[in-house]
């Protein structure tokens, strides 16, 4: 089983959703330096990782991934450095096939090799791809996927440094019936910390509404997957859209409590530099945040998934419950639970913290967001007395 490298789920930011293919150096410290004025990287958004394209076509003589010198010309250690330097730590995107999604070298083959070179910059944190991962002679897909990261894993842990792990396998599964997908993500829990077990996450160029379709999509198969979570072993339902062009404050919102309440790993992906006052308000909740990264590492279970609603309660440290309530459709609905539906213990009476607005209030059991906007999710705290 792969170590611990990740109590509680990955924060950080990837140029992904954003950027592209379009990633460089400037790119990449820009974004770093954002993340520390911001305050995110304070409220613990610390991994910047850089995502596809960062390598030449083809690899070195020795068989070495080389890293693009027009995009990033003091190379790969030095990001690192400037990482550190900035108390950040270092997210670097590989691929378990041949190649990677966009056809840069992969690291089939070359495992050792590569992770010996990412431990030798200093690399904390490693996105691991599975796009052409071609099936070996006598093998199915799956004994594929399971040999090839399991031995990306094996090849982390030689390094001897700690560097975690995210696998995307999963993915590469979703639509290969339910029993087989749950059982990838199995094994992905005891080769990696993290893994991609669904669809990408819309890209900037994607028009809003396709944004909160690919939002709503996420959500709706990563609720269904709290069992397979562990603490420390995380479903990552991809990232955070809050800044993009398009979707209004109450979407972003949205998203954000929904990843809060399902223990997702928050990764932003957007341009920092030009963060919006309300994005930036969204992203440093420090509330939604601290359920995100509750100590108990337990994913909200779905008390309630209708056609245009949904309840998640997720157990916190202490004994409080973060439940959340989401509007999905697109007219103005009530959406109510009680304490008892949400798992908290029989009392006379709750406390209710509403962890956007900050206003708290005392229920003896009902736990209800009134005429909930199209789209919008309330998240309360709520602990019984
Ligand atoms: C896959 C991943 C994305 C991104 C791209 C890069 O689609 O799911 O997050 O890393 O590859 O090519
Ligand atoms: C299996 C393992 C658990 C955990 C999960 C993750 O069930 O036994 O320890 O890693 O996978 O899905």
């Amino acid at each position: 089983r792969y170590p611990d490298l990740t109590p509680t789920p990955p924060m950080g930011w990837n140029n992904w959703s954003y950027y592209m293919c379009d990633v460089n150096e400037k790119v990449i410290l820009d974004n770093a330096r954002a993340l520390v004025r911001t305050g995110l990287a304070a409220k613990g958004y610390d991994t910047v990782t850089v995502d596809d394209c960062w390598t030449l076509k083809e690899r070195g003589r020795n068989g070495e991934l080389v890293p693009d010198p027009a995009k990033f010309p003091h190379g790969m250690a030095y990001i690192g450095r400037e990482l550190h330097r900035m108390g950040l730590k270092y997210g670097i995107y590989g691929d378990a096939g041949t190649l990677t999604c966009e056809k840069y070298p992969g690291s089939l083959g070359h495992f050792q090799q590569d992770a010996d070179l990412f431990a030798s910059w200093k690399v904390d944190y490693l996105k691991f791809d599975g796009c052409n991962v071609p099936t070996a002679a006598g093998r199915t897909k799956e004994e594929t996927y399971h040999d090839v990261y399991g031995q990306m894993s094996r090849a982390l842990r030689a390094t001897g440094r700690p560097i975690a792990f995210s696998v995307s396998a999963p993915a590469y599964f979703q639509y290969e019936g339910d029993a087989l997908w749950h059982r990838v993500i199995g094994w992905s829990g005891e080769v990696g910390n993290l893994w991609r077990e669904g669809r990408d996450i819309a890209v900037e160029k994607h028009t809003p509404a396709a944004k909160w379709s690919s939002i709503r999509y996420n959500f709706d198969y990563n609720a269904q997957l709290a069992a397979l979570q562990r603490p420390g072993r995380w479903n990552d339902p991809d990232f955070l859209l809050a800044g993009d062009s398009g979707l209004t404050e109450t979407e972003i919102h949205s998203q954000m409590a929904l990843w809060a309440v399902m223990a997702a790993p928050l990764i932003s992906s957007t341009d920092l530099t030009h963060l919006s006052p309300a994005a930036l308000r969204v992203l440093g909740n420090k509330e939604i945040i601290a359920v995100d990264q509750d100590p108990l590492g337990v994913q909200g279970k779905l008390v309630r998934h209708d056609e245009d609603a949904a309840v998640l309660s997720k157990p916190l440290r202490g004994g409080d419950r973060a439940v959340a309530l989401f509007n999905s459709g697109d007219t103005p609905r009530t959406v109510s639970t009680t304490a008892t539906a949400a798992g908290l213990p029989a009392a006379a009476s709750y406390r209710v913290r509403d962890l956007t607005t900050g206003r708290t209030t005392r229920t003896t059991g009902p736990l209800t967001a009134t005429t909930l906007a199209p789209h919008a999710t309330v998240l309360y705290r709520v602990s019984a007395e």
